[in-house]
C-alpha cells in the first residue's frame, strides 16, 4: 500500500508536469467544459422544397397517412397536436425529424434563420405542408377554432396549399372539419367520382379505427414541447 501512495502522489504529477506546462489552462481547469454551443451556418431555404420533404420523412412515415392525417387552421397548433395525440392521427409535427421544427435563435442552430424570418418560415411551412398533403389518402379531418367553424379562414397554408394540393392529388377521397374541442364531424368536400354513401362508410370505418388506436397507442409527440406549441402559431395556418 504505502509503496503504492508513493506512486501515486509523486509519479503521477511528475507525469503531468510537461502537459501542464505545454496547455496550462486545459489541465488546470477542472470545471466541466462549458456547452457545445458550436457555431452552425444557417440552413438555405432553398434546399427545403416539397420534393425535399417527400424524400425524408422519418422511418415510419415513409408511406401514406391513410384516414389518419390531421389538418388544422389558426391558431391551433396546440389543440390539434392534443387531438392527434388521444386518437392516433397524424399532424406534421410528427413526420420529420426534429431538428428541423427548432425555431431558438441560437447559434447552433442551423434552422434559425427560416425559423426567425416571416418570410422564409411561411415557404418552409408552406413546403412541408405541401409534401404532407401529398402523403394524406382517404378521408381527411381538418379543425377549426369553433369561432369560426362556419366560416374558416381560406387564405392561411390550409386554404392556399392544403387542400388545393389534395384537390389536384387523386388520393384524398373526402375532407371533414371538426371544432376544436373535437366534436362535430361535417364533409365539407368529396371527390366527384366517390359516392355519398361510401364516404359515409368510410368515414364511419375511420372513427371506428380511431377509436382502436385510441387503446392501442397514447402517441408521442417528440419533437415538440408542449410549452413552445404557441410559437408554432406564428405560422399562418
Ligand atoms: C418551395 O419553396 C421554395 C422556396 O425555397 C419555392 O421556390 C418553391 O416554389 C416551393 N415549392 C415547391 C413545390 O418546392
Ligand atoms: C386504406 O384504407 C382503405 C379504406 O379506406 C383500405 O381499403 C385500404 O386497404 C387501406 N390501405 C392501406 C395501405 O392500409
Ligand atoms: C435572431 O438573432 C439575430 C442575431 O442575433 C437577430 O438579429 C434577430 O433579430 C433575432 N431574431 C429574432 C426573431 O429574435
Ligand atoms: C387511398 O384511399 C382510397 C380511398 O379511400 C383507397 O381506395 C385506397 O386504397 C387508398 N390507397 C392506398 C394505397 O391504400
Amino acid at each position: 500500500m504505502k509503496s503504492c501512495n508513493f506512486l501515486l502522489t509523486t509519479f503521477i504529477p511528475l507525469l503531468w508536469a510537461p502537459a501542464v506546462l505545454a496547455h496550462p489552462v486545459e489541465v488546470l481547469d477542472d470545471l466541466p467544459p462549458p456547452p457545445q454551443r458550436r457555431y452552425q451556418a444557417c440552413e438555405p431555404i432553398g434546399t427545403y422544397t416539397t420534393d425535399w420533404f417527400l424524400s425524408t420523412p422519418l422511418p415510419d412515415y415513409h408511406g401514406i397517412f391513410n384516414n389518419t392525417a390531421l389538418f388544422y387552421t389558426r391558431g391551433l397548433t396546440s389543440r390539434a397536436i392534443s387531438h392527434a395525440t388521444a386518437h392516433g392521427l397524424t399532424t406534421i409535427w410528427a413526420v420529420w425529424p426534429c431538428y428541423l421544427y427548432n425555431h431558438l435563435n441560437t447559434t447552433d442552430n442551423p434552422m434559425r434563420c427560416i425559423h426567425n424570418d416571416a418570410t422564409k418560415r411561411t415557404m418552409f411551412y408552406e413546403n412541408m405542408s405541401r409534401a404532407f398533403a401529398k402523403k394524406a389518402n382517404g378521408s381527411v379531418v381538418v379543425m377549426h377554432g369553433a369561432d369560426d367553424y362556419d366560416k374558416p379562414p381560406m387564405d392561411g397554408i390550409w386554404g392556399r396549399v392544403e387542400l388545393p394540393t389534395m384537390k389536384d392529388g387523386d388520393g384524398v377521397s373526402s375532407v371533414g372539419k371538426i371544432k376544436d374541442d373535437g366534436s362535430e364531424h361535417k364533409v365539407v368536400w368529396r371527390r366527384k367520382s366517390e359516392k355519398v354513401d361510401h364516404i359515409a362508410e368510410e368515414v364511419k370505418q375511420e372513427r371506428i379505427e380511431m377509436k382502436k388506436r385510441d387503446v392501442e397507442l397514447g402517441a408521442q409527440m417528440a419533437c415538440l414541447r408542449a410549452s413552445e406549441y404557441d410559437w408554432y402559431d406564428n405560422i399562418d395556418w
